[in-house]
């Protein structure tokens, strides 16, 4: 969502606030802006991308050695220059960027109007620097201080003043704020990706931490003034994870990177031998996990499909029942959390609001919740009892790829490591780890098939209605291919269970609205066929994800690209690739903007 830097240092600012926010444009914005302050305040800021903010900088001929810089994501009022970050206060003495919901600030707005202040734009943001403005007395961190205990919502802030020049003010409530130390000057950022060119030494704050950062120290402090002590932390990951590597895009560098990405998520984690599964993350849950009744699984979005996929591997495997839940919705139901029942929270950024707030909905039941996560040190990580990494490396494509394919990788042996003290023996254990293992080079033998996947979606580009179909696993395949073609090709398209089709889609099937079919050999290859049949029946065109060795289905459809064969259980890992190739050519051939689409964030950090 928004991304927010901020600088003290003797660095000239202006192009280090604008390389930290390209670094962020990946996450989703629609306007942008920076504040300089040398103790005279200087503010640029538009709707539209960070080049265009670029350029408006370079004619202001804006310079300086402190400052913030913000990319917007409308949450209140439309993304135009007023209601673009930073925002000031009626004095234009305070410049803040802020990330996330103040969500009493109708009523603290209606209080500062009444004593006087007047407002310009239309988002809550604005409220909290007028609020600062009306609790300052000459010392900034404590006006924050005050501002911040009157303030409800989430927020991730950065705060200057011209009051202050050289001092930058970061606070965090439920929105990701890390500050990077280095030698004679000091940044904030709600990602690291943002300095990491400069410093790898960095500190996260948690909820209700505020740092004060001078070129010279970061103090770290309570809302109530007390001090903190925070340790270091390295930032470990390479910074060419965080560039395109000469790819044109990077989702098509993501979904290459899967056959690297799989391997590194079961890396240390397999016992060939045993036919088991280790994870040190989990180790103090074993008794847990071993004496667990029932499990449910919490995400949104591609999260929640991985935890579909999950739900059939968990209940083949280790024979428990499961409850898949969109985060969203668990948390406003009255969940039943009897004791036995274990939570898995699956979330690639780890930052995601609506699954934060279902975590702790669970815990506030007793319920022992665990984390799926990619990133390392965020929120749902810190959150969660115990968990496992995807160690998938840092996703820039706002479409999630490689990490989905890496949280199956972890379920399927969560469910493995569960099924080994159940139903699965040493010799099927052994046969289903070899397979897993052979996964990475399958999927390379996939990406081989890159070209086809491009002519077809070259020929399919003008669609705009899809459908998605596929069984048992395959279904929230289905339902994953469908959500990457909407995601950046902004093309229709519905996923379903196959046999559905006949309760209702059927009416939509016409020579318009292609049917992608996931038709791989396994218990239910005859019936998809049947389904083939009756898309064919009625004019229908149909693209099908079949079995390495199946000529036959040539026959039946327009369009096939094959995948190699392995067991059923973990064809997931095999299928999405193609449909996560069609998605990116058709959005290529569509001229989206594949990485930054319209409206969409990276990580969703409002409910
Ligand atoms: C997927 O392509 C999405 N952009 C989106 O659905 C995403 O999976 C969802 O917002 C959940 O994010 P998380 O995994 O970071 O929690």
């Amino acid at each position: 969502m928004c991304g927010i830097i901020g600088y003290c240092g003797p660095r000239d600012v202006v192009p280090l606030l604008i390389a930290g926010l390209k670094r962020m444009e990946y996450r989703g914005y629609d306007s942008a802006g920076i504040a300089v302050n040398d103790g005279s305040l200087r503010i640029v800021k538009d709707a539209g991308k960070v080049s265009n903010l670029e350029q408006l900088v370079r004619d202001a001929a804006v310079k300086g050695h402190s400052g913030i810089g913000h990319t917007r994501w409308a949450t209140h009022g439309a993304p135009n220059q007023v209601n673009a970050h930073p925002h000031t206060d009626e004095s234009a003495s305070i410049a803040l960027a802020h990330n996330g919901i103040i969500e009493n600030y109708s009523s603290l707005r209606q209080e500062l109007i009444r004593s006087g202040h007047t407002f310009v734009s239309d988002t809550d943001t604005e409220t909290i620097a007028h609020l600062i403005e009306e609790l300052y007395e000459g010392d900034l961190p404590h006006a924050v201080q005050k501002a911040l205990r009157l303030i409800r919502g989430t927020y991730g802030l950065a705060i200057v003043s011209r009051h202050h020049p050289g001092m930058v003010i970061a606070a965090r409530m439920g929105s990701p704020m890390v500050i990077g130390h280095g030698h004679g000057e000091n940044f904030v950022a709600s990602d690291p990706a943002a300095f990491l060119s400069m410093t790898r030494e960095a500190t996260y704050l948690e909820d209700g931490e505020m740092a004060v950062l001078t070129p010279d120290k970061v103090e770290y402090r309570t809302l109530s003034d007390e001090p903190i002590d925070k340790k270091l932390e390295q930032i470990t990951y390479d910074i060419a994870a965080i560039e395109k590597g000469g790819f044109a895009h990077f989702m098509l560098k993501e979904i290459c990177e899967q056959p690297q990405t799989v391997a590194d998520s079961m890396r240390g984690r397999l016992l060939i031998e045993e036919g088991a599964v280790k994870f040190g993350g989990m180790a103090q849950a074993k008794e847990i996990l071993s004496e667990a009744k029932r499990v449910i699984f919490l995400g949104c979005g591609t999260s929640w499909h991985a935890g579909l996929v999950g739900e059939y591997l968990f209940e083949e495997l280790a024979g428990i029942p499961v409850e898949v839940e969109y985060s969203s919705e668990f948390r406003y139901r009255s969940p039943i959390l009897e004791p036995g029942t274990i939570v898995f929270a699956i979330s690639q950024s780890g930052e995601t609001a609506d699954t934060l707030a279902a975590i702790r909905e669970a815990k506030r039941h007793g319920a022992p919740v665990f984390g799926i996560c990619n990133v390392v040190g965020s929120a749902i990580a810190r959150e969660t009892d115990a968990g496992v990494f995807l160690h998938a490396g840092p996703e820039i494509g706002v479409a999630s790829t490689k990490a989905f394919t890496s949280q199956i990788t972890v379920l399927f042996m969560l469910a493995l490591q569960m099924g080994r003290s159940r139903r699965v023996g040493a010799g099927r254990g052994r046969e289903l780890v070899q397979q897993l293992k052979d996964i990475p080079q399958k999927i390379s033998r996939i990406l081989a098939s890159r070209e086809k996947i491009e002519t077809i979606a070259h020929r399919y580009r003008d669609s705009n209605n899809f459908l998605y179909l596929g069984r048992g696993l395959n279904f929230p395949v289905a339902l994953e291919g469908a959500l990457k073609l909407k995601e950046i090709s902004y093309v229709h398209a519905e996923g379903y269970p196959a046999a559905e089709m006949k309760h209702g889609p059927i009416a939509l099937i016409d020579r318009d609205m292609p049917v992608v079919f996931i038709a791989t050999h396994d218990g239910t290859y005859e019936k998809v066929i049947s389904n083939i049949e009756e898309v064919r029946a009625r004019g229908g065109r149909v693209l099908a994800i079949a079995t390495e060795g199946d000529t036959e289905i040539v026959k039946r459809v327009d369009e096939v690209v094959y995948v190699p064969e392995t067991d059923a259980l973990l064809t997931p890992l095999l299928t999405v690739v193609p449909l996560q190739l069609l998605a990116y050519y058709m959005a290529v051939h569509r001229g989206c903007d594949v990485d930054q689409p319209r409206n969409l964030a990276k990580s969703v950090t409002v409910e």
